[in-house]
């Protein structure tokens, strides 16, 4: 456990680095001892992933203090970086797709036995024992291909433990996962911690790092803000820390006229994916689609949008049949999905933010002559500043933002095509509490003007405090249909857990 004399083995100290015109941090700090686990929080471009990118050795700071164990440091490559003894796990792994498990986490370095060949038993042998001692069942010699990404952390920690390391960083690591992974992952960050080691913790869930961390340090533009013991602070006082100012995290849905059947489906089956899906979504209603992690939400949101197929079934928007696996038919038809992946799915990275936000009704406007730099600019601006993108500009590169400003360009990109419904995939997943209650109340604000939202959560108070209706999945099937009223977290987590009785 971590005590106050506890050596410090990474010290950060008024760290500054810019980007061009922008000034990522202007003073990063930040102090972890042996044997803690020390959560870094902050609003979505707070600096907090260019901090890590220095100790990774991506990025060489322009100026303050860098120390590894009482010595200075200044890498100029990641190598050297993990030779030092520090391991960075990223939300999105990074592993050899077509390496078997034991290969990827001897990447580099194999096990030379006698005669110089590759001692391939040794090396299994060694990740069998890795394994053991951090409770996971992976089989070593399968390939990385085809991995949860939750697994692949986990090779991502064993590798980092195989090399011994005495720092690991954890950079939103829990986006993807679903409970059990969470507490599969705490476990292991706890025992590592019991070894001795320093851990970080990125991330923008208060539960979880009030779960696992014993100290947070703050960060408002790229500046250290605050460091406490977690025992000795409340999340309010940290959310003021982070914004400078008291917000609430949920805004809940308002009261709207619920009004005609928008978007219908029915008996929709995918086999061995969804199965009989019939459900209904309403002008003016937000319809909540709830369930654990794999039970095959985003798979139905995907295929009534036509990026996947379906086996059976039908799709209806205002009583039009909308054909299968055709999202353009589908946008046309007045529907948007806004994917859960929006780095990999929505995101040109390589244009700017202003072109991202209006990729998508580009032919709006040209349809009415109004394709200038006048016009797009003007959408993408009142776009952007409704959802607290923070770029230098529009023409920043979506690529140079921060994680969370990322998602709130594909947001943006898609609202602004003003669908008649709204699929929404994990709406706040990397979106900081700043912006979080902002984001709820836009969507309240857009049901409020008739438009049907499908809202996936996988976060009860989100679903809970936004949603008309409830659907429940479970294993690729509806196992409810909760009122408002009945919707409560015990009637949720039931169905997202139990068979129900009608479906068995
Ligand atoms: N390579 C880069 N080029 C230009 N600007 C950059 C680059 N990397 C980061 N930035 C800018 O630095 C600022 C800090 O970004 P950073 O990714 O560190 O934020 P963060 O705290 O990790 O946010 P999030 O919670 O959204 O992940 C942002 O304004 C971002 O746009
Ligand atoms: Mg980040």
């Amino acid at each position: 456990m971590q005590t106050d004399d506890a050596a410090v083995v990474l010290e950060l100290s008024n760290v500054v680095k810019s980007f061009g015109a922008v000034a990522a941090l202007r003073s990063g700090s930040l102090s972890l001892r042996a044997g803690s686990i020390h959560a870094l929080i902050g609003e979505n471009g707070a600096g907090k992933s260019t901090l890590v990118k220095i100790v990774a050795g991506l990025y060489r700071r322009d100026a303050g203090d860098f120390r590894l164990d009482g010595v200075d440091v200044d890498f100029t490559s990641t190598a050297q970086s993990k030779a030092a003894g520090i391991a960075v796990i990223y939300q999105e792994p990074t592993l050899f797709p077509d390496l078997s498990v034991t290969e990827n986490i001897f990447m580099g370095r194999q096990i030379v036995g006698r005669f110089g060949r590759i001692d391939r038993k040794a090396m299994r042998h060694e990740v069998e024992r890795l394994f053991t001692r951090l409770g996971v069942s992976i089989d070593p010699d399968r390939p990385a291909e085809g991995l949860s990404i939750a697994d692949q952390q986990v090779i991502e920690i064993a590798k980092a433990v195989s090399l011994d390391a005495k720092v690991l960083i954890m950079d939103e690591p829990t986006a993807a996962l679903s409970g059990v992974e969470v507490e599969r992952l705490f476990t292991i960050a706890r025992s590592l911690r019991d070894e001795g080691r320093g851990l970080i913790f990125i991330s923008h869930r208060f539960d979880e790092v009030f779960a696992l961390c014993d100290t947070v340090t703050v960060m408002r533009d790229g500046a250290y803000i605050s460091t406490f013991p977690i025992a000795e602070t409340t999340p309010a006082d940290l959310v003021r820390q982070m914004v400078g100012r008291d917000v609430t995290e949920l805004f809940p849905k308002q009261d709207a006229v619920i009004g005609e059947p928008l978007l219908e489906i029915e008996g929709l089956t995918s086999p061995g994916i969804f199965h009989d899906i019939s459900f209904v979504v309403r002008s003016g209603e937000i319809v909540g689609l709830a369930g654990l992690v794999g039970a095959g939400r985003s798979e139905v949101a995907r295929a009534v949008f036509g990026v996947d197929e379906y086996r059976e079934g039908a799709v209806r928007m205002k009583g039009k049949l909308i054909p299968g696996g055709r999202p353009n038919a589908a946008m046309s038809a007045g529907l948007a999905l806004v994917p859960e992946d929006r780095r990999k799915q929505g995101l040109v990275i390589d244009s700017g933010v202003g072109r991202n936000i209006t990729l998508a009704i580009r032919d709006q406007l040209a349809k009415f002559g109004l394709i200038t730099t006048g016009a797009e600019n003007r959408s993408a601006r009142i776009w952007a500043s409704r959802l607290e993108v923070k770029s230098h500009s529009l023409d920043t590169v979506a690529s140079t933002l921060s994680g969370g400003n990322q998602q709130k360009v594909v947001l943006a990109k898609w609202l602004a095509t003003n669908p008649d419904v709204l699929i929404i995939d994990e709406p706040t997943r990397g979106i900081d509490i700043g912006t979080k209650s902002e984001v709820h109340r836009l969507l309240s604000e857009l049901a409020g003007q008739g438009m049907g939202i499908l809202m996936i959560s996988s976060e009860l108070p989100e679903v809970l405090g936004m949603a008309d209706r409830v659907l429940v999945m479970r294993e690729g099937r509806i196992t409810a249909e909760l009122d408002r009223a009945d919707a409560t977290s015990e009637n949720v987590m039931f169905a997202a857990t139990h068979a129900s009785e009608q479906h068995s």
